[in-house]
């Protein structure tokens, strides 16, 4: 595994790989990875030749009450876990990706999607995935990308954006890796405390029990949101919303039920959670 801190660097290694005819696939991340992570890394190797792995804690991501200062910056372990899978990792400082800054930076907003769900609750959000990850796609020039289902509405505005832009990606959703207890995995997962991680898995199983309706046939969906809601206040979370939604358009479902996606965003102590749970397939 080659590791490197500049885009020329990254394009370097890119424009010899395709001299020699090889395709990419690449995995952006923010670290501190986990086997959700190394899912997505080991898909990556059954989708092309090389690949590449980004580690970016992105500034412009974060709202300025959130998480941006805590988020856990774990290089060197994370290093060590691609080591012997990857091929190329690029670990750029703030100053490479947004050398003006990034607020200054040309921003890319993706409209409609973002507007609702975790883009209502973190305003300009969206604005700051969407910009680093055309950015990254830009300086990789990867064949294929791979993001994780945990973070749904994300991997949809991703999909908008790469069409929108015509950047020529093909983009991948990879399932959600659950802890055995059914909570998934994730970065911030870290940050709960003892108790709090013994109540975390109720958020899953508050979403099962939603999905279990459906395909039982219930249709009554502000019947089941309410449910939700309250089942997670009933064991100390503070929901943000519990959604039944259209598994393409994230916009309120009508019809027969089918396609359906079941998304929720939760506070346990300081630690914000999201899940999901899609009836598609
Ligand atoms: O999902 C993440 O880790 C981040 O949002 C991403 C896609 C790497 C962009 O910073």
């Amino acid at each position: 595994m080659l590791t490197v801190n500049s885009i020329a660097a990254v394009r370097q290694q890119i424009q010899a790989w395709r001299q020699q005819g090889l395709s990419i696939a690449f995995v952006p991340t923010m670290g501190n990875l986990h086997a959700g992570h190394l899912a997505l890394v080991e898909q990556a190797r059954q989708q092309a030749d090389k690949v590449v792995v980004s580690i970016f804690v992105n500034p412009m991501q974060f709202g300025p009450n959130e998480d941006f200062d805590r988020y856990p910056r774990t290089l060197d372990e994370d290093s060590a876990k691609l080591e012997a899978t990857i091929d190329l990792l690029f670990a750029p400082p703030v100053e490479e990706i947004y050398p003006h800054g990034h607020v200054q930076a040309t921003h890319i907003e993706v409209p409609e999607i973002t507007g609702i769900l975790e883009g209502e609750q973190r305003p300009g959000h969206f604005t700051g995935v969407a910009t680093v990850v055309a950015k990254l796609f830009n300086i990789v020039q990867a064949d294929k990308a791979l993001f994780g289902e945990k973070d749904y509405q994300q991997l949809q505005v991703i999909r908008q954006m790469a069409a929108d832009l015509c950047i020529p990606i093909e983009i991948i959703g990879v399932a959600t890796v659950r802890e055995s207890d059914g909570l998934a995995m994730s970065s911030r997962n870290g940050y709960l405390t003892q108790s709090e991680r013994a109540v975390a898995p109720k958020l899953y199983q508050a979403l099962k029990q939603a999905a279990d309706a459906l395909i039982q046939g219930e249709r009554d969906y502000a019947g089941l949101e309410q449910s939700g809601m309250a089942a997670l206040k009933q064991v100390g979370f503070e929901p943000e919303y519990f959604a039944i939604r259209a598994a393409e358009t994230l916009q309120a479902p009508h019809g027969n039920g089918v396609g359906l996606v079941v998304l929720v965003a939760a506070k346990l102590g300081t630690t914000r959670l999201i899940d999901n749970l899609s009836l598609s397939r």
